[in-house]
Protein backbone atom coordinates (compact mmCIF):
# COMPACT_ATOMS: atom_id res chain seq x y z
CA UNK A 1 0.00 0.00 0.00
CA UNK A 2 1.15 3.55 -0.42
CA UNK A 3 1.06 4.86 2.91
CA UNK A 4 1.06 8.23 2.82
CA UNK A 5 3.12 10.51 5.25
CA UNK A 6 0.05 11.81 6.86
CA UNK A 7 -1.20 8.61 8.69
CA UNK A 8 -4.33 9.89 10.01
CA UNK A 9 -5.58 11.21 7.10
CA UNK A 10 -5.33 7.86 5.62
CA UNK A 11 -7.30 6.01 8.24
CA UNK A 12 -10.26 9.15 8.12
CA UNK A 13 -10.08 8.15 4.19
CA UNK A 14 -10.42 4.77 4.94
CA UNK A 15 -12.82 4.93 7.02
CA UNK A 16 -14.85 7.38 5.19
CA UNK A 17 -14.71 5.19 2.01
CA UNK A 18 -16.16 2.04 4.04
CA UNK A 19 -19.01 4.03 5.63
CA UNK A 20 -19.68 4.79 1.73
CA UNK A 21 -20.23 1.41 1.02
CA UNK A 22 -22.16 0.68 4.05
CA UNK A 23 -24.56 3.53 2.57
CA UNK A 24 -23.59 5.12 6.75
CA UNK A 25 -21.89 8.62 5.02
CA UNK A 26 -25.38 9.95 3.17
CA UNK A 27 -26.67 9.46 6.84
CA UNK A 28 -24.12 11.65 8.15
CA UNK A 29 -21.26 9.31 9.30
CA UNK A 30 -18.03 11.16 10.30
CA UNK A 31 -14.82 9.17 10.87
CA UNK A 32 -14.05 11.18 14.39
CA UNK A 33 -10.19 10.42 13.87
CA UNK A 34 -7.43 11.46 16.27
CA UNK A 35 -4.28 10.41 17.61
CA UNK A 36 -4.65 7.67 20.40
CA UNK A 37 -3.45 7.44 23.83
CA UNK A 38 -0.25 4.97 22.89
CA UNK A 39 -1.89 2.45 25.28
CA UNK A 40 -4.23 1.67 23.07
CA UNK A 41 -2.67 2.26 19.97
CA UNK A 42 -1.90 5.06 17.24
CA UNK A 43 -4.49 6.60 15.76
CA UNK A 44 -8.36 6.12 17.10
CA UNK A 45 -11.99 6.82 15.61
CA UNK A 46 -14.96 7.45 17.63
CA UNK A 47 -16.99 8.06 15.09
CA UNK A 48 -19.15 4.46 14.74
CA UNK A 49 -19.83 5.36 18.73
CA UNK A 50 -21.13 8.87 17.57
CA UNK A 51 -23.35 7.77 14.62
CA UNK A 52 -24.75 4.76 16.29
CA UNK A 53 -26.04 6.71 19.12
CA UNK A 54 -27.74 9.24 17.11
CA UNK A 55 -29.34 6.36 15.09
CA UNK A 56 -30.35 4.43 18.07
CA UNK A 57 -28.29 0.87 17.16
CA UNK A 58 -25.63 -0.95 19.07
CA UNK A 59 -22.67 0.94 18.71
CA UNK A 60 -20.24 -2.08 19.03
CA UNK A 61 -22.28 -3.80 16.47
CA UNK A 62 -22.09 -0.79 14.00
CA UNK A 63 -18.10 0.09 14.78
CA UNK A 64 -17.31 -3.98 13.59
CA UNK A 65 -20.02 -3.32 10.47
CA UNK A 66 -17.49 -0.48 9.73
CA UNK A 67 -14.24 -2.30 10.44
CA UNK A 68 -15.41 -5.34 8.36
CA UNK A 69 -15.96 -2.90 5.34
CA UNK A 70 -12.49 -1.72 5.19
CA UNK A 71 -10.57 -2.03 2.08
CA UNK A 72 -8.00 -4.91 2.19
CA UNK A 73 -4.78 -3.09 2.47
CA UNK A 74 -5.86 -1.42 5.36
CA UNK A 75 -6.45 -4.15 7.32
CA UNK A 76 -3.49 -5.27 6.28
CA UNK A 77 -1.36 -2.32 7.47
CA UNK A 78 -2.69 -2.09 10.75
CA UNK A 79 -3.99 -3.81 14.00
CA UNK A 80 -7.76 -2.99 14.10
CA UNK A 81 -9.26 -3.50 17.60
CA UNK A 82 -12.73 -2.40 18.83
CA UNK A 83 -12.52 -1.40 22.47
CA UNK A 84 -14.76 0.11 25.04
CA UNK A 85 -18.40 1.44 24.06
CA UNK A 86 -17.75 1.60 20.31
CA UNK A 87 -14.25 2.93 19.52
CA UNK A 88 -12.47 2.06 16.99
CA UNK A 89 -8.51 1.61 17.52
CA UNK A 90 -5.77 1.47 14.78
CA UNK A 91 -2.44 0.24 15.73
CA UNK A 92 0.50 0.76 12.46
CA UNK A 93 1.79 -2.60 12.25
CA UNK A 94 5.46 -3.50 12.35
CA UNK A 95 5.73 -3.83 8.41
CA UNK A 96 3.87 -0.54 8.25
CA UNK A 97 6.16 1.37 10.12
CA UNK A 98 9.38 0.19 8.53
CA UNK A 99 7.75 1.53 5.25
CA UNK A 100 6.74 4.58 5.89
CA UNK A 101 10.38 5.20 7.84
CA UNK A 102 11.49 3.87 4.00
CA UNK A 103 9.97 6.28 2.46
CA UNK A 104 10.41 9.32 4.39
CA UNK A 105 14.36 8.89 4.02
CA UNK A 106 15.03 13.06 3.79
CA UNK A 107 13.98 16.48 4.78
CA UNK A 108 13.25 17.03 1.27
CA UNK A 109 10.86 13.94 1.34
CA UNK A 110 9.53 14.58 4.44
CA UNK A 111 8.63 18.28 3.05
CA UNK A 112 7.19 16.88 -0.29
CA UNK A 113 4.59 14.45 1.86
CA UNK A 114 3.53 17.45 4.33
CA UNK A 115 2.39 19.72 1.40
CA UNK A 116 -1.22 19.02 2.22
CA UNK A 117 -4.36 21.90 1.78
CA UNK A 118 -1.95 24.76 1.10
CA UNK A 119 0.13 23.50 -1.39
CA UNK A 120 0.28 26.36 -4.24
CA UNK A 121 -1.64 29.11 -2.18
CA UNK A 122 -0.01 32.47 -1.41
CA UNK A 123 0.10 33.72 2.16
CA UNK A 124 1.35 36.95 2.95
CA UNK A 125 2.77 37.02 6.90
CA UNK A 126 3.08 40.71 8.39
CA UNK A 127 5.89 39.88 11.08
CA UNK A 128 8.47 41.83 13.58
CA UNK A 129 7.21 45.10 11.65
CA UNK A 130 8.65 47.78 14.09
CA UNK A 131 8.50 51.26 14.38
CA UNK A 132 11.76 53.28 12.58
CA UNK A 133 14.26 55.51 13.79
CA UNK A 134 14.34 53.41 17.26
CA UNK A 135 15.78 50.51 18.49
CA UNK A 136 14.70 47.19 18.23
CA UNK A 137 13.72 45.88 22.24
CA UNK A 138 12.85 42.97 23.70
CA UNK A 139 8.70 43.48 22.97
CA UNK A 140 10.13 42.92 19.54
CA UNK A 141 11.31 39.72 20.24
CA UNK A 142 8.29 37.42 19.81
CA UNK A 143 6.16 38.80 16.66
CA UNK A 144 9.88 37.93 14.74
CA UNK A 145 10.35 34.71 16.46
CA UNK A 146 7.07 33.07 16.42
CA UNK A 147 6.45 35.02 12.45
CA UNK A 148 9.23 33.14 11.22
CA UNK A 149 8.60 29.85 12.57
CA UNK A 150 4.75 30.41 11.21
CA UNK A 151 6.15 31.43 7.67
CA UNK A 152 8.71 28.16 7.75
CA UNK A 153 5.64 26.05 8.70
CA UNK A 154 3.54 27.40 5.91
CA UNK A 155 6.40 26.96 3.31
CA UNK A 156 7.05 23.47 4.28
CA UNK A 157 3.25 22.66 3.85
CA UNK A 158 3.04 23.78 0.61
CA UNK A 159 2.27 27.16 0.60
CA UNK A 160 4.08 30.01 -1.49
CA UNK A 161 4.96 32.58 1.77
CA UNK A 162 5.69 36.22 1.12
CA UNK A 163 7.49 38.00 4.23
CA UNK A 164 6.24 41.44 4.56
CA UNK A 165 7.78 43.69 7.59
CA UNK A 166 5.03 46.65 7.72
CA UNK A 167 7.16 48.84 8.99
CA UNK A 168 5.75 51.57 11.59
CA UNK A 169 7.42 54.51 9.16
CA UNK A 170 4.97 57.31 8.90
CA UNK A 171 3.51 59.49 11.59
CA UNK A 172 3.51 62.60 13.76
CA UNK A 173 6.48 61.86 15.21
CA UNK A 174 8.91 62.71 12.61
CA UNK A 175 8.20 66.31 12.59
CA UNK A 176 9.99 66.48 16.15
CA UNK A 177 12.41 63.85 14.93
CA UNK A 178 13.50 66.36 11.87
CA UNK A 179 13.27 69.16 14.11
CA UNK A 180 15.61 67.76 16.75
CA UNK A 181 17.84 66.58 13.82
CA UNK A 182 18.27 69.89 12.13
CA UNK A 183 19.30 71.35 15.37
CA UNK A 184 21.27 68.66 16.94
CA UNK A 185 22.32 66.10 14.63
CA UNK A 186 26.06 64.69 15.84
CA UNK A 187 27.43 63.03 12.30
CA UNK A 188 30.06 60.90 14.43
CA UNK A 189 27.66 60.21 16.67
CA UNK A 190 25.67 58.85 13.25
CA UNK A 191 28.07 57.52 11.94
CA UNK A 192 28.70 55.26 14.83
CA UNK A 193 25.40 54.36 15.65
CA UNK A 194 22.94 55.85 13.40
CA UNK A 195 19.53 54.74 15.72
CA UNK A 196 20.87 55.46 19.21
CA UNK A 197 21.51 59.46 17.40
CA UNK A 198 18.11 59.45 16.22
CA UNK A 199 16.35 58.43 19.73
CA UNK A 200 17.95 61.02 21.30
CA UNK A 201 17.32 62.99 18.23
CA UNK A 202 13.55 62.40 18.93
CA UNK A 203 14.34 62.47 22.74
CA UNK A 204 15.56 66.33 22.54
CA UNK A 205 12.84 68.13 19.67
CA UNK A 206 9.99 66.31 21.70
CA UNK A 207 11.57 68.19 24.65
CA UNK A 208 11.86 70.99 23.08
CA UNK A 209 8.05 71.66 21.26
CA UNK A 210 5.69 71.32 24.48
CA UNK A 211 1.78 71.67 23.64
CA UNK A 212 1.09 74.96 23.06
CA UNK A 213 4.75 76.19 22.37
CA UNK A 214 5.68 78.13 19.00
CA UNK A 215 8.42 75.24 18.41
CA UNK A 216 5.38 72.70 18.40
CA UNK A 217 4.08 74.60 15.76
CA UNK A 218 7.57 74.54 13.91
CA UNK A 219 8.22 70.57 14.45
CA UNK A 220 4.12 70.26 12.72
CA UNK A 221 5.12 72.93 9.81
CA UNK A 222 8.38 70.02 9.44
CA UNK A 223 5.61 67.07 9.45
CA UNK A 224 3.29 69.09 6.88
CA UNK A 225 6.55 69.77 4.46
CA UNK A 226 7.59 65.80 4.51
CA UNK A 227 3.44 65.31 3.83
CA UNK A 228 3.95 67.72 0.84
CA UNK A 229 6.87 65.90 -0.47
CA UNK A 230 9.47 68.62 0.47
CA UNK A 231 12.97 67.34 -0.88
CA UNK A 232 14.88 68.15 1.85
CA UNK A 233 12.50 66.55 4.93
CA UNK A 234 12.05 63.83 2.16
CA UNK A 235 15.50 62.41 2.16
CA UNK A 236 15.76 62.78 5.66
CA UNK A 237 13.15 60.51 6.38
CA UNK A 238 14.26 58.41 3.91
CA UNK A 239 17.93 58.13 5.55
CA UNK A 240 15.90 57.48 9.12
CA UNK A 241 14.52 54.28 7.29
CA UNK A 242 17.26 53.42 5.49
CA UNK A 243 19.62 52.97 8.53
CA UNK A 244 16.69 51.78 10.66
CA UNK A 245 16.43 49.06 8.15
CA UNK A 246 20.25 48.26 8.26
CA UNK A 247 20.16 48.16 12.22
CA UNK A 248 17.30 45.87 12.28
CA UNK A 249 18.54 43.33 9.44
CA UNK A 250 21.69 42.88 11.70
CA UNK A 251 19.05 41.56 14.26
CA UNK A 252 16.94 39.46 11.59
CA UNK A 253 20.68 37.93 10.11
CA UNK A 254 21.55 36.82 13.45
CA UNK A 255 17.56 35.21 13.78
CA UNK A 256 17.71 33.73 10.44
CA UNK A 257 15.12 36.14 8.49
CA UNK A 258 15.22 37.75 5.74
CA UNK A 259 11.89 40.12 4.54
CA UNK A 260 10.90 39.82 0.94
CA UNK A 261 9.05 43.15 1.14
CA UNK A 262 9.34 46.12 3.73
CA UNK A 263 6.23 47.66 2.55
CA UNK A 264 5.69 50.23 5.63
CA UNK A 265 2.38 52.73 6.44
CA UNK A 266 4.44 55.31 4.25
CA UNK A 267 3.77 52.90 1.42
CA UNK A 268 0.21 53.25 1.80
CA UNK A 269 -0.02 57.01 1.71
CA UNK A 270 -1.33 57.25 -1.45
CA UNK A 271 -3.30 54.53 -1.29
CA UNK A 272 -6.19 55.39 1.12
CA UNK A 273 -7.88 58.01 -0.90
CA UNK A 274 -9.84 55.10 -2.50
CA UNK A 275 -10.44 53.16 0.74
CA UNK A 276 -12.70 56.14 1.56
CA UNK A 277 -14.70 56.11 -0.94
CA UNK A 278 -15.25 52.52 -1.34
CA UNK A 279 -16.31 52.25 2.05
CA UNK A 280 -18.93 55.21 2.04
CA UNK A 281 -20.05 54.05 -1.16
CA UNK A 282 -20.35 50.64 -0.03
CA UNK A 283 -22.44 52.21 3.64
CA UNK A 284 -20.20 51.05 5.70
CA UNK A 285 -18.55 54.49 6.65
CA UNK A 286 -20.34 57.01 7.99
CA UNK A 287 -19.40 60.44 8.85
CA UNK A 288 -19.25 61.13 12.74
CA UNK A 289 -17.90 64.54 14.02
CA UNK A 290 -15.36 65.57 10.92
CA UNK A 291 -13.74 61.50 11.29
CA UNK A 292 -14.72 58.35 9.36
CA UNK A 293 -15.88 55.53 11.15
CA UNK A 294 -17.44 52.41 10.83
CA UNK A 295 -19.98 50.61 13.16
CA UNK A 296 -20.50 46.75 13.67
CA UNK A 297 -23.88 46.56 14.63
CA UNK A 298 -24.09 42.87 15.02
CA UNK A 299 -20.97 42.87 18.03
CA UNK A 300 -21.71 43.45 21.21
CA UNK A 301 -18.81 45.98 21.90
CA UNK A 302 -18.51 47.75 18.14
CA UNK A 303 -22.19 48.34 17.88
CA UNK A 304 -21.19 51.20 20.04
CA UNK A 305 -17.21 51.50 19.83
CA UNK A 306 -16.72 53.03 16.44
CA UNK A 307 -13.79 52.14 14.33
CA UNK A 308 -12.07 55.28 13.02
CA UNK A 309 -10.81 54.64 9.35
CA UNK A 310 -9.85 59.04 9.27
CA UNK A 311 -9.02 61.26 11.52
CA UNK A 312 -11.50 64.36 12.11
CA UNK A 313 -8.34 66.55 10.52
CA UNK A 314 -8.63 64.18 7.27
CA UNK A 315 -5.61 62.57 8.04
CA UNK A 316 -4.73 58.53 7.62
CA UNK A 317 -4.17 56.61 10.86
CA UNK A 318 -3.31 53.14 11.36
CA UNK A 319 -6.79 51.83 10.58
CA UNK A 320 -6.61 53.46 7.22
CA UNK A 321 -3.37 52.24 6.33
CA UNK A 322 -4.58 48.45 7.29
CA UNK A 323 -7.61 48.53 4.99
CA UNK A 324 -5.00 49.94 2.34
CA UNK A 325 -2.50 46.92 3.34
CA UNK A 326 -5.41 44.13 3.16
CA UNK A 327 -6.56 44.80 -0.32
CA UNK A 328 -2.74 45.61 -1.62
CA UNK A 329 -2.25 42.01 -0.38
CA UNK A 330 -5.10 40.59 -1.79
CA UNK A 331 -4.97 42.56 -5.60
CA UNK A 332 -1.05 42.84 -5.63
CA UNK A 333 0.15 39.80 -4.00
CA UNK A 334 -3.39 37.61 -4.89
CA UNK A 335 -3.37 36.43 -1.25
CA UNK A 336 -5.32 33.52 -0.52
CA UNK A 337 -3.78 33.99 3.50
CA UNK A 338 -2.93 36.97 5.45
CA UNK A 339 -1.31 36.42 9.03
CA UNK A 340 -0.80 39.47 10.77
CA UNK A 341 1.37 38.75 14.13
CA UNK A 342 1.14 41.43 17.10
CA UNK A 343 0.86 40.94 21.22
CA UNK A 344 -2.67 40.64 22.12
CA UNK A 345 -2.84 44.41 22.64
CA UNK A 346 -4.11 44.97 18.72
CA UNK A 347 -6.63 42.51 19.28
CA UNK A 348 -9.56 45.07 19.04
CA UNK A 349 -7.88 46.61 16.21
CA UNK A 350 -7.69 43.35 13.88
CA UNK A 351 -10.94 42.34 14.88
CA UNK A 352 -12.38 45.43 14.07
CA UNK A 353 -10.07 45.29 10.55
CA UNK A 354 -11.06 42.16 9.91
CA UNK A 355 -15.13 42.16 10.21
CA UNK A 356 -14.59 45.43 8.19
CA UNK A 357 -12.90 44.32 4.89
CA UNK A 358 -14.78 41.06 5.32
CA UNK A 359 -17.89 43.21 4.15
CA UNK A 360 -16.23 45.42 1.85
CA UNK A 361 -14.86 43.05 -0.24
CA UNK A 362 -18.33 40.73 0.05
CA UNK A 363 -20.00 44.37 -1.41
CA UNK A 364 -17.46 44.72 -3.97
CA UNK A 365 -17.49 41.03 -4.76
CA UNK A 366 -13.48 41.29 -4.25
CA UNK A 367 -12.08 37.70 -3.20
CA UNK A 368 -12.17 37.44 0.28
CA UNK A 369 -8.28 35.86 1.86
CA UNK A 370 -8.24 33.64 5.10
CA UNK A 371 -7.64 36.51 7.41
CA UNK A 372 -5.49 35.71 10.73
CA UNK A 373 -4.72 37.75 13.93
CA UNK A 374 -1.73 35.57 15.19
CA UNK A 375 -0.91 37.38 19.14
CA UNK A 376 0.64 36.65 21.99
CA UNK A 377 1.28 37.66 25.49
CA UNK A 378 3.78 39.97 27.27
CA UNK A 379 7.54 38.82 28.04
CA UNK A 380 7.94 39.36 31.61
CA UNK A 381 10.52 38.56 33.97
CA UNK A 382 10.75 35.77 36.26
CA UNK A 383 8.59 38.07 39.16
CA UNK A 384 5.82 38.68 36.66
CA UNK A 385 6.40 42.09 36.03
CA UNK A 386 7.56 43.46 32.47
CA UNK A 387 11.09 42.62 31.72
CA UNK A 388 13.73 45.75 31.91
CA UNK A 389 17.13 46.39 32.63
CA UNK A 390 18.46 46.35 36.40
CA UNK A 391 17.88 50.79 36.60
CA UNK A 392 14.49 50.15 34.86
CA UNK A 393 15.05 50.59 31.01
CA UNK A 394 14.00 48.75 27.68
CA UNK A 395 15.99 45.82 27.40
CA UNK A 396 17.54 46.33 23.77
CA UNK A 397 16.85 42.98 21.81
CA UNK A 398 20.86 43.56 20.12
CA UNK A 399 22.21 43.34 24.18
CA UNK A 400 19.86 40.34 24.44
CA UNK A 401 20.90 38.26 21.77
CA UNK A 402 24.44 39.31 22.79
CA UNK A 403 23.82 38.36 26.30
CA UNK A 404 22.47 35.19 25.04
CA UNK A 405 25.55 33.81 23.34
CA UNK A 406 28.29 34.90 25.94
CA UNK A 407 26.12 32.96 28.72
CA UNK A 408 26.12 29.70 25.77
CA UNK A 409 29.89 30.27 25.33
CA UNK A 410 30.81 29.87 29.24
CA UNK A 411 28.06 27.00 29.36
CA UNK A 412 29.98 25.40 26.12
CA UNK A 413 33.90 26.26 27.28
CA UNK A 414 32.87 24.47 30.41
CA UNK A 415 31.53 21.28 28.98
CA UNK A 416 33.78 21.24 25.92
CA UNK A 417 36.91 23.33 27.10
CA UNK A 418 39.25 21.43 24.73
CA UNK A 419 37.41 22.50 21.38
CA UNK A 420 39.24 25.35 19.11
CA UNK A 421 37.68 28.49 20.20
CA UNK A 422 36.35 29.70 16.95
CA UNK A 423 34.12 26.50 17.31
CA UNK A 424 32.74 27.13 20.81
CA UNK A 425 31.59 30.40 19.92
CA UNK A 426 30.23 28.84 16.81
CA UNK A 427 28.04 26.59 18.74
CA UNK A 428 27.52 29.24 21.38
CA UNK A 429 25.93 31.58 18.51
CA UNK A 430 23.91 28.78 17.64
CA UNK A 431 23.03 27.18 21.23
CA UNK A 432 22.51 30.93 22.42
CA UNK A 433 20.18 32.28 19.73
CA UNK A 434 18.66 28.89 19.84
CA UNK A 435 17.86 28.93 23.11
CA UNK A 436 15.93 32.56 23.05
CA UNK A 437 14.06 31.58 19.60
CA UNK A 438 13.31 28.14 20.83
CA UNK A 439 11.85 29.39 24.77
CA UNK A 440 9.45 31.70 23.16
CA UNK A 441 8.32 29.03 21.02
CA UNK A 442 7.83 26.46 23.29
CA UNK A 443 4.88 28.11 25.33
CA UNK A 444 1.45 28.35 23.91
CA UNK A 445 1.67 32.56 22.43
CA UNK A 446 -1.36 33.23 23.87
CA UNK A 447 0.37 33.43 27.30
CA UNK A 448 2.70 35.71 28.87
CA UNK A 449 6.18 34.44 28.66
CA UNK A 450 8.19 34.28 31.71
CA UNK A 451 12.07 34.89 30.15
CA UNK A 452 14.24 32.84 32.67
CA UNK A 453 18.09 32.53 31.65
CA UNK A 454 18.91 29.85 33.41
CA UNK A 455 15.29 27.83 32.24
CA UNK A 456 16.09 28.12 28.63
CA UNK A 457 19.42 27.26 28.75
CA UNK A 458 19.38 24.47 30.75
CA UNK A 459 20.73 20.93 29.34
CA UNK A 460 17.80 18.73 29.93
CA UNK A 461 13.92 19.81 29.50
CA UNK A 462 12.22 21.02 26.79
CA UNK A 463 14.61 23.76 25.83
CA UNK A 464 16.82 24.16 22.78
CA UNK A 465 20.20 23.47 24.19
CA UNK A 466 18.75 19.55 24.97
CA UNK A 467 17.20 19.30 21.65
CA UNK A 468 20.24 20.26 20.09
CA UNK A 469 22.39 17.84 22.11
CA UNK A 470 20.06 15.35 20.95
CA UNK A 471 20.74 15.77 17.50
CA UNK A 472 24.69 16.18 18.02
CA UNK A 473 24.36 13.13 19.88
CA UNK A 474 23.12 11.10 16.92
CA UNK A 475 25.57 12.61 15.00
CA UNK A 476 27.74 11.28 17.05
CA UNK A 477 26.78 7.57 16.61
CA UNK A 478 27.32 8.08 12.88
CA UNK A 479 30.64 9.52 13.14
CA UNK A 480 32.05 7.19 15.83
CA UNK A 481 31.13 4.39 13.80
CA UNK A 482 32.92 5.88 10.32
CA UNK A 483 29.38 6.18 8.78
CA UNK A 484 28.14 8.87 6.34
CA UNK A 485 24.90 10.67 8.84
CA UNK A 486 23.49 11.42 5.14
CA UNK A 487 23.45 7.72 3.64
CA UNK A 488 23.65 5.32 6.38
CA UNK A 489 23.92 1.29 5.08
CA UNK A 490 20.24 1.08 6.34
CA UNK A 491 19.46 -1.72 3.33
CA UNK A 492 17.65 -5.13 4.52
CA UNK A 493 16.62 -3.62 7.44
CA UNK A 494 13.80 -5.10 9.53
CA UNK A 495 10.81 -4.60 11.18
CA UNK A 496 11.24 -2.58 14.51
CA UNK A 497 10.84 -5.21 17.08
CA UNK A 498 11.55 -4.12 20.73
CA UNK A 499 9.53 -2.15 22.75
CA UNK A 500 11.65 0.74 22.49
CA UNK A 501 12.35 0.91 18.88
CA UNK A 502 8.68 0.18 18.27
CA UNK A 503 7.77 3.07 20.44
CA UNK A 504 10.47 5.74 18.59
CA UNK A 505 8.97 4.48 15.13
CA UNK A 506 5.63 5.35 15.74
CA UNK A 507 6.50 8.92 17.60
CA UNK A 508 8.36 9.60 14.04
CA UNK A 509 5.05 8.61 12.17
CA UNK A 510 3.46 11.37 14.43
CA UNK A 511 6.08 14.53 13.08
CA UNK A 512 3.47 14.41 10.37
CA UNK A 513 0.48 15.12 13.22
CA UNK A 514 2.74 17.49 15.15
CA UNK A 515 3.14 19.78 11.59
CA UNK A 516 -0.41 19.56 10.33
CA UNK A 517 -1.58 20.86 14.40
CA UNK A 518 1.22 23.04 14.04
CA UNK A 519 0.31 24.62 11.04
CA UNK A 520 -3.55 24.84 11.27
CA UNK A 521 -3.19 26.36 14.44
CA UNK A 522 -0.44 28.53 13.79
CA UNK A 523 0.66 27.78 17.35
CA UNK A 524 4.33 26.42 16.67
CA UNK A 525 4.82 24.97 20.21
CA UNK A 526 2.49 21.96 19.03
CA UNK A 527 5.25 21.13 17.66
CA UNK A 528 8.58 22.33 20.27
CA UNK A 529 6.37 19.54 22.17
CA UNK A 530 6.41 16.99 19.49
CA UNK A 531 10.32 17.08 19.12
CA UNK A 532 10.68 16.91 22.64
CA UNK A 533 8.71 13.99 23.28
CA UNK A 534 10.88 11.87 20.41
CA UNK A 535 14.05 13.41 22.10
CA UNK A 536 12.68 11.15 24.74
CA UNK A 537 11.79 7.88 22.70
CA UNK A 538 15.25 8.47 21.02
CA UNK A 539 16.75 8.41 24.33
CA UNK A 540 14.73 5.35 26.08
CA UNK A 541 15.63 3.54 22.71
CA UNK A 542 19.22 4.76 22.81
CA UNK A 543 19.34 3.06 26.46
CA UNK A 544 17.68 -0.04 25.85
CA UNK A 545 19.51 -1.23 22.17
CA UNK A 546 22.59 -1.00 21.47
CA UNK A 547 22.94 0.32 17.62
CA UNK A 548 26.28 -1.53 15.97
CA UNK A 549 25.69 -5.08 16.50
CA UNK A 550 26.67 -8.01 14.64
CA UNK A 551 23.49 -9.30 13.16
CA UNK A 552 22.98 -7.13 9.63
CA UNK A 553 19.50 -6.99 9.79
CA UNK A 554 18.79 -5.63 12.87
CA UNK A 555 22.17 -3.27 12.87
CA UNK A 556 20.17 -1.88 10.16
CA UNK A 557 16.80 -1.15 11.12
CA UNK A 558 18.60 0.62 14.22
CA UNK A 559 20.91 2.97 11.68
CA UNK A 560 17.60 3.36 10.09
CA UNK A 561 15.75 4.73 13.42
CA UNK A 562 18.52 6.82 14.03
CA UNK A 563 19.00 8.08 10.97
CA UNK A 564 15.08 9.28 10.74
CA UNK A 565 15.29 10.70 14.32
CA UNK A 566 17.97 12.77 12.89
CA UNK A 567 16.25 14.51 10.04
CA UNK A 568 12.84 14.57 11.88
CA UNK A 569 14.52 16.70 15.02
CA UNK A 570 16.44 18.45 11.95
CA UNK A 571 14.37 19.36 10.15
CA UNK A 572 11.47 20.25 12.67
CA UNK A 573 14.29 22.97 14.76
CA UNK A 574 15.00 24.38 11.34
CA UNK A 575 11.23 24.67 10.80
CA UNK A 576 11.14 26.34 13.78
CA UNK A 577 13.74 28.92 12.70
CA UNK A 578 16.64 26.99 14.65
CA UNK A 579 20.31 26.27 13.49
CA UNK A 580 21.39 22.97 14.01
CA UNK A 581 25.32 21.72 15.17
CA UNK A 582 27.28 18.28 14.33
CA UNK A 583 28.68 18.59 18.07
CA UNK A 584 28.46 20.65 21.18
N1 LIG B 1 4.27 48.72 13.79
C1 LIG B 1 3.30 48.07 14.60
C2 LIG B 1 3.77 48.01 16.04
O1 LIG B 1 4.93 48.24 16.31
C3 LIG B 1 3.01 46.64 14.17
C4 LIG B 1 2.44 46.52 12.79
C5 LIG B 1 1.74 45.21 12.58
N2 LIG B 1 1.21 45.09 11.26
C6 LIG B 1 0.12 45.74 10.80
N3 LIG B 1 -0.27 45.51 9.56
N4 LIG B 1 -0.59 46.52 11.57
O2 LIG B 1 2.97 47.78 16.93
Amino acid sequence: MDLPFHVASHVDAALRAAATRLGLAERGFQPEVRVADPAHGDFQANGALTFAKREKQNPRALAQQVVDALDADTQAAFDIALAGPGFINFRLKPATLLAWLGRYDSEAHLQSGAATDHAGQTWVVDYSSPNTAKQMHVGHLRSAVIGEAICRLLAFTGARVIRDNHLGDWGTQFGKLIYGYKRWADPAALAADPIEELERLYKLGHAATPDGSPELDEARAELVKLQNGDPENVALWKKFSDVSLAAFQQIYDRLGIRFDHNLGESFYNDKVDRIYAELTATGLAQESEGALVVFHPEHPRFKTQPFLVRKADGASNYASTDLATAAYRAEHFQADGIVVVTDFRQADHFEQLYLTVRKWFAAKNYRVPELHHVTFGAVTGEDGKALKTRDGGTIKLKALLDEAEERAYAIVTEKNPELPEAERRDIARAVGIGAVQYADLSQNRSSNYVFSWDKMLALDGNTAPYLLYAVARVRSIFRKASLDPAAPPTAGASAPETPQELALARKLVQFADAVQLATQQLRPHFLCLYLFELAGAYSAFYAADKVIVDDPAVRARRLLLCHRTLIVLETGLHLLGLRTLERM
